[in-house]
This record gives structure tokens, C-alpha cells and sequence, in this order.
């Protein structure tokens, strides 16, 4: 990013203290500085919101003039409710963390927002939340172009219908919304009711790839249905557990995501679209 920008890089030592806490050290000199700090809340989604925290509230502390906070991926996005009586909203809470810092701005990567209407109250900061999946739009065109022609984009859930809708905009194609059900965390239940999809290639486009269970149910709809093979693209390919070796088994045309979370499938990079959005906004390169 500081390359696409023409920036300088500025480097923060991040280390443990005997006892497991996170020890943290700006290396550069930022007094005075315009700062934007990126870290994606991925490796541990614990350890890298301190190391988040703790980093950003040291810029301030060390006189940075504005501090500007990229986070790819904001983990503790997805419980923004209390589905269950008694259980904490992570999001609010972590998003108190984020106001007290009194930071310029914050950008996300498709952060899990259906739920929060306006998340630069909530968050005490100018608030954008960019796409990647326009990055992986030009992929599946730079990679697939063959099957362009025969194709349509599957949203495998109603939340899903976003991006669907984009990539398919970008593609030129069609676009068919499933209709999922969550049963538990790790088990859902699709439903492709009639999606017109019978000797096409479903491109299965979703924010979030966690265990792999609704790709898995997807793709079984679709095939159901006659679908002749299918791609998978995500955003944020999280993959727990076993999900990687269990959505091989899949045979899938291709499967790939984004680098706002590192993973054996992350190919496509989400730096120039994050570039693009701090030029527009911040003025980087402008004389
Ligand atoms: C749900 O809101 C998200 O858009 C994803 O569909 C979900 O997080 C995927 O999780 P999993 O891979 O565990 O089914």
C-alpha cells in the first residue's frame, strides 16, 4: 500500500512479554505525522485486537497529527445481536475500543454490517467499508474468461445478494440468490428453489468462507439442480478447522480469496482497492 501511495513504511516491533502479554514499539518517528496504521484482525483474533489497540493508541500518544485505521478483516463482526439471552455484542464492544481512541477514520473490507446503520456513530470515526469483491471480479475475468459466457453468480445466502450483485454487474452475467438456514454454528441448510442454473457454471461469491459449511450446502443445491461446475470466490477466507481439505473435495473449478486474511487460497491482493479509496479520501499523490 505505502508503494501504491508513494508513502513512507513505517515499521511497529511486535513482540510477547514472558507471560504471553503483548509487547508493542513504534519504530518510526511519527510526531506530527499523518498516520495510517493496517492491521486485518486475523492470526488470532484476540491477539491482533490488542496488537491493534495497543498500536493505535500509542500513534496518538506519540503526537501522530491524524491517525487513520485500515482493518481489512473486523473480527467480532458477526455477533451484532443477542441471539441468545445473556450473550455479549462483540461488535459493540469492540467498536467502544475503536471510539475511545478518538482516531480520524477507520476502513474496513467488507465488514459484516447488515445489522448497523450507522457505524461512524458507533464507531466514533469517519467509516468506510470498501468491497473486494471487485478485485475478485477482475480475477475470475482475467483467470476464466471461457466460462464468462455460460456462467451466472450465486449469492448462497439473502445477505449475500450485495455481492453477488456487484460481481455480476462487473461480469456481465446473471445473478441467483439460495436461501439459507443457520442451524448451529458449524451446520446450515441450503435451498436453491428452481435458481436457473442447469448446465451453467455457478460463481459462488460470498464475504466469509469460516467451516465451509455453506459452500458445501451451495454447491450441493446447485448440483442438485444441474449446474455443470462451479468457482468459489470470498472475501475473507477465514477456513477453520478443516474447511480447506473439505471444500477440495468439492472439485471446484477454482476456489479463491482475498489477502485481507491469509490462507493457502488467498491470491487476489486488496491492497489497490484499499490505495484507491486512501487517494480518494486522503489526497495521497496529490501535489
Ligand atoms: C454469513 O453471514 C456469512 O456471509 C458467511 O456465509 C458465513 O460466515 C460462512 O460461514 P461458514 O463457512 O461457516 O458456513
Amino acid at each position: 500500500m505505502a508503494e501504491l501511495l508513494g508513502a513512507e513504511l513505517g515499521e511497529v516491533e511486535v513482540t510477547r512479554f514472558p507471560d504471553g502479554e503483548t509487547y508493542v514499539r513504534i519504530l518510526a518517528d511519527v510526531e506530527g505525522s499523518r498516520v495510517v496504521y493496517v492491521n486485518s484482525l486475523q492470526r488470532g483474533p484476540n491477539e491482533t485486537l490488542v496488537e491493534t489497540l495497543l498500536t493505535l493508541d500509542a500513534l496518538k500518544d506519540l503526537g501522530a497529527r491524524e491517525v487513520h485505521a485500515v482493518v481489512p478483516y473486523m473480527a467480532y463482526a458477526r455477533q451484532d445481536e443477542r441471539f441468545k439471552p445473556g450473550e455479549a455484542v462483540s461488535v459493540t464492544t469492540v467498536a467502544k475500543l475503536f471510539k475511545a481512541l478518538g482516531l480520524s477514520s477507520i476502513y474496513t473490507v467488507d465488514m459484516h454490517l447488515h445489522r448497523i446503520r450507522d457505524p461512524s456513530a458507533l464507531f466514533g470515526a469517519s467509516f468506510r467499508n470498501l468491497t473486494g469483491v471487485r478485485e475478485l471480479a477482475k480475477y475470475v475475468k482475467r483467470n476464466h474468461r471461457e466460462i464468462l459466457a455460460k456462467s451466472v453468480i450465486v449469492g448462497p445466502d439473502e445477505e449475500a445478494e450485495q455481492w453477488a450483485k456487484v460481481m455480476a454487474e462487473d461480469l456481465g452475467t446473471e445473478y441467483a440468490v439460495l436461501e439459507k438456514k443457520r442451524l448451529s454454528a458449524t451446520e446450515v441448510k441450503i435451498e436453491a428453489h428452481g435458481a436457473n442454473v442447469k448446465g451453467k457454471v455457478a460463481v459462488i461469491v460470498d464475504d466469509i468462507i469460516s467451516t465451509g459449511g455453506t459452500i458445501v450446502e451451495a454447491v450441493k443445491a446447485l448440483r442438485q439442480l444441474g449446474c455443470e461446475g462451479a468457482l468459489v470466490a470470498c472475501v475473507h477466507p477465514i477456513l477453520t478447522g478443516n474447511a480447506y481439505p473439505r471444500l477440495l473435495k468439492l472439485h471446484l473449478l477454482d476456489l479463491v480469496g482475498t489477502d485481507t486474511v491469509l490462507s493457502p487460497i488467498s491470491r487476489v491482493p486488496i491492497a489497490p482497492a484499499i490505495a484507491e479509496a486512501l487517494r480518494a479520501d486522503l489526497g495521497f499523490g496529490r501535489s
